[in-house]
């Protein structure tokens, strides 16, 4: 039975209730919150991959993401204000749509965040190999230990990704330890980026030319399904860039004011970023040009291929834009600032770990919860006695994490996440649709602005990017629910403590963030 047991809504509120954080925050310090869990390999890394799918075209693939994840903000600020519980969409599935369609969810959420904290291990490294070890120490780090082996889009003669894998199994170190990020340090960190993206921005601007936007859509608006190329095909990896801002709801709760501040937090830092992304694209791409490499038949060859890494390897591609590694570094440098670019390198290199600990964090919550439910074994939720962390899960996590870094490409695994977050995103709307109806009596701290026009565009918005992917990593999203599925009748379904008539709503997640208020954090 599709919708067979769904966890009492209820439960889950009394819980809410009993926790009631007290509300500190406002809106400005709810959009720091969310630029720090936003920017990173997306803008940084991702673009060169990008402009390889859509030439100048980026610029609109930016905006077309980045509307697509507001509509996809205002229902979650609707639900994550008033089931303020952790768990986020895996939680709020199983109030609405029941524990099969939770455990997809919880499933595809491991896609979002784990293989997202993949890609930005890979996107860090980028930064570590170009900037710090050859900027500045002088050492080229040799072809096999700086990226995956070539048949999976990583580099002639790569093997492993050294410092990818190093700086996952680092971050899990100190997530074990009990490390978080605190409020003081994102916003430091916020700072950073922020500043060095309106470096960028102030150096390549007057540098733009406008034949270099010329043709403005070489690979088409419409790719064709599958294909992962033009406008829409670059949207459904950029999106990657926006993916994060999902954290800021968790904070609704803890906020002044809920109806007005999370809607101006979390579109806030989305509009916020759309604009800079926009702006940092027209940057890179009038400054250098940004024009993919075509194949022999006039398409752009796909990003992250062998076929685009043995073009790049060529000599006359060195210094473009889709072959770099670090891209907005690589642009400065290309525009005669090369010691500019070598900070912008050390802004990401200091910056990108933050992100990868916030995705590395979230996807032990989800497992954590998951694992108290009886979902997965419950052996997974033990705490640490000395750190008080749910070690083993983090550990697992980790370990799976750092093996994503070491072997694929940071486009692939941007695309994989992309799949799995792009189906929550659906369910969540889908789930605040569903609780108008269920329970139209429950107080709600906001509610989204016309959801019955807002709600469907976000499915179809989710939909629509999710069949512009490259197929191979469409094909992901199904073989991983196929995976899920099985483990779900084998396992999960007979150890459910729901199942078992157990009632139980967790939220005493050892060092959970959301029960730490920001403020204090
Ligand atoms: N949005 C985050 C990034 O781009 C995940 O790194």
């Amino acid at each position: 039975m599709l919708f067979g047991r769904i966890k009492p809504l209820d439960a889950i509120l009394n819980v809410a209730a009993k926790k009631s954080l007290p509300r500190t925050l406002g809106a400005f310090q709810l959009m720091l919150f969310g630029i720090g869990c936003v920017i990173g390999t997306g803008i940084f890394v991702l673009t060169a991959a990008g402009a390889q799918k859509a030439g100048p075209g980026l610029m609109l693939a930016f905006a077309i993401a980045g509307a697509i994840c507001i509509v996809a903000a205002l229902c979650y600020a609707e639900i994550a204000a008033m089931i303020p519980v952790s768990g986020s969409a895996y939680t709020y599935t199983y109030a609405t749509m029941g524990e099969l369609l939770a455990w997809t969810v919880g499933w595809a959420l491991i896609l979002e965040y784990a293989v997202a904290a993949s890609a930005v291990s890979v996107g860090w490294s980028g930064y570590f190999a170009g900037t710090i070890l050859n900027e500045f120490l002088g050492i080229q780090l040799p072809a096999w230990l700086a990226a995956g082996p070539l048949i999976l889009g990583g580099a002639p003669g790569g093997f492993i990704n050294l410092p990818a894998l190093v700086i996952a199994l680092l971050v899990t170190w100190l997530l074990v330890l009990g490390t978080r990020e605190s409020a003081l340090f994102n916003t430091v960190l916020v700072a950073i980026k922020v500043t060095a993206l309106t470096v960028f921005l102030v150096l390549t601007l007057p540098e733009i030319e406008m034949q270099r936007f010329n043709p403005l859509l070489p690979a088409g608006v419409f790719g064709g399904f599958g294909s992962g190329i033009g406008a829409v095909g670059a949207a459904a990896t950029i999106f990657f860039a926006y993916v994060g801002f999902d954290a800021v709801s968790t904070a609704a709760e803890e906020t002044k004011n809920p109806q007005r501040n999370v809607p101006i937090g979390l579109v806030g830092s989305l509009l916020f970023c759309t604009v800079f992304y926009i702006l940092v694209a027209a940057g890179a791409i009038g400054s250098i040009g940004g024009q993919p490499i075509m194949g022999p038949d006039g398409i752009p060859f796909p990003a992250g291929s062998e076929e685009l890494a043995r073009q790049c390897a060529l000599p006359q591609y060195a210094g473009m834009l889709v072959c770099s590694d670090e891209a907005l570094a690589h642009v400065l440098r290309e525009i005669g600032y090369s010691g500019i670019g070598n900070m912008l390198g050390i802004a990401a290199f200091v910056a990108l770990p933050s992100v990868i600990l916030v995705l590395l964090f979230a996807q032990t919550r989800i497992f954590f919860v998951m694992s108290r439910d009886g979902l997965l074994p419950e052996g997974l939720s033990k705490v640490h006695p000395k750190w008080n962390t749910p070690y083993i899960v983090t550990y697992i996590t980790g370990a799976v994490v750092a093996v994503g870094a070491a072997f694929l490409p940071v486009g692939q695994l941007a695309d994989i996440s992309n799949g799995g977050t792009l189906y929550a995103f659906m369910m969540v709307a889908i789930a605040v649709m569903i609780l108008r109806r269920t329970a139209p009596g429950v107080k709600r701290h906001f509610r989204t602005p016309a959801l019955w026009l807002v709600g469907p565009a976000t499915i179809l918005g989710c939909i629509f990017l999710f069949l512009n992917l490259p197929f191979l990593a469409m094909l992901v999203l199904p073989i991983w629910a196929a995976i899920g599925l099985v483990i779900y009748f084998a396992y999960s379904r007979g150890n459910s403590r729901l199942g078992r008539g157990i009632v139980e709503v967790v939220d005493d997640v050892e060092g959970d963030e959301t029960a730490i208020p920001l403020g204090e954090r």
